[in-house]
């Protein structure tokens, strides 16, 4: 069974494509979606429990989990391939055992970096790992998975497939977009593919990418992902206009300028990776207070400095 499961996934490596299967599709959604970026980010520690049910509680339609995986094969939530800018710990999280990385604490540079924002429950939080971020949410929430340097860790894909399995994301009603899974790595995407092709996939793109992308580059993309994630400050109408007709949705990151939402939504966009998910709330906010702070000046000037530039 071995055997056959590696001679698809290199078939499929080699022709890029799992002709017999069916591609995933996501929902028609009926509103503007914000994808928690590494959770509540702005407001706690991210790739945090905490960050994570802050971003429930404020309503974010999808949590977004960057993925690395330990020395003894867990899928932990992490950004960086080391542990040194978000805990108290330094090196690779390859080097480190689950039990290790345990003993590190995840919140305090949080709490140092950004003091008005700090909370004394932020001290110590740990490394949070996907099973019990699954434990804890269940089918409860949306999730955004995004499989992080996969060419450093051995069989993330197929560790990831088994445990979606094991809690029942696998199922044939929810394969409709609870999971969606996203990573930089094409190669990595196309593995997941030939083992799962009913997961919904979105390649992630760089600024280089995107400045780089046609129509030919989303027919690519479109055979097996659903959306292109771009780096959003690259975007504009065409590239959105090409990946839609292609089929595609489109999720940019990181959204955290409340006032370039106008426009990305305008251009046919679905959904935003966000730091601060109230950031509609915070788009009116900046709005009514730069009119107002701008009042003695010219409408012309009042337009200008707060229609095209904000600040968090
Ligand atoms: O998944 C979209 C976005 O999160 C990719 O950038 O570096 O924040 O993981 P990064
Ligand atoms: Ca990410």
């Amino acid at each position: 069974m071995r055997f056959f499961l590696l001679l698809l996934v290199t078939f499929s490596l080699l022709t890029g494509c799992n002709s017999s299967a069916m591609k995933a599709t996501l929902p028609t959604y009926d509103h503007f979606l914000i994808f928690a970026h590494r959770g509540a980010s702005g407001y706690a520690p991210e790739n945090t429990m905490a960050s994570f049910k802050l971003a429930n509680e404020l309503g974010a339609d999808y949590i977004e989990i960057d993925l690395q995986m330990t020395k003894d094969g867990h899928l932990v939530a992490l950004h960086d391939d080391s542990v040194d800018r978000t805990t108290n710990g330094k090196g690779k999280v390859f080097l480190y055992t689950l039990e290790e990385l345990k003993q590190l604490d995840a919140g305090s540079w949080f709490n140092e970096k950004f003091p008005k924002r700090a909370k004394v429950e932020y001290e110590g939080l740990t490394i949070p790992t996907l099973r019990e971020i699954f434990e804890e949410f269940g089918h409860d929430v949306n999730y955004y998975i995004e499989m992080k340097n996969p060419e450093q860790y051995k069989q993330m894909e197929k560790t990831l497939v088994l445990l979606l399995e094991e809690f029942g994301f696998l199922e044939e009603n929810e394969s409709d977009g609870k999971v969606i899974i996203s990573s930089f790595s094409e190669r990595s995407l196309r593995i997941m593919y030939a083992l799962e092709p009913s997961l919904p996939l979105v390649k992630l793109q760089t600024s280089y990418e995107v400045k780089k992308s046609t129509k030919r580059t989303f027919n690519k993309i479109s055979k097996y992902a659903v959306a292109v994630g771009p780096s959003y400050k690259f975007v504009n109408e065409n590239y959105v206009k090409n990946a839609i007709e292609t089929g595609l949705q489109v999720h940019p990151y990181t959204v955290d300028d409340p006032s370039a939402i106008d426009h990305l939504e305008e251009w046919g966009v679905t959904g935003i990776f966000t730091n601060y998910i109230d950031i509609y709330e915070r788009n009116v906010h900046f709005l009514t207070e730069c009119v107002y702070s701008l009042k003695p000046f010219k409408n012309e000037v009042v337009f200008f400095l707060c229609g095209f530039k904000s600040s968090i």
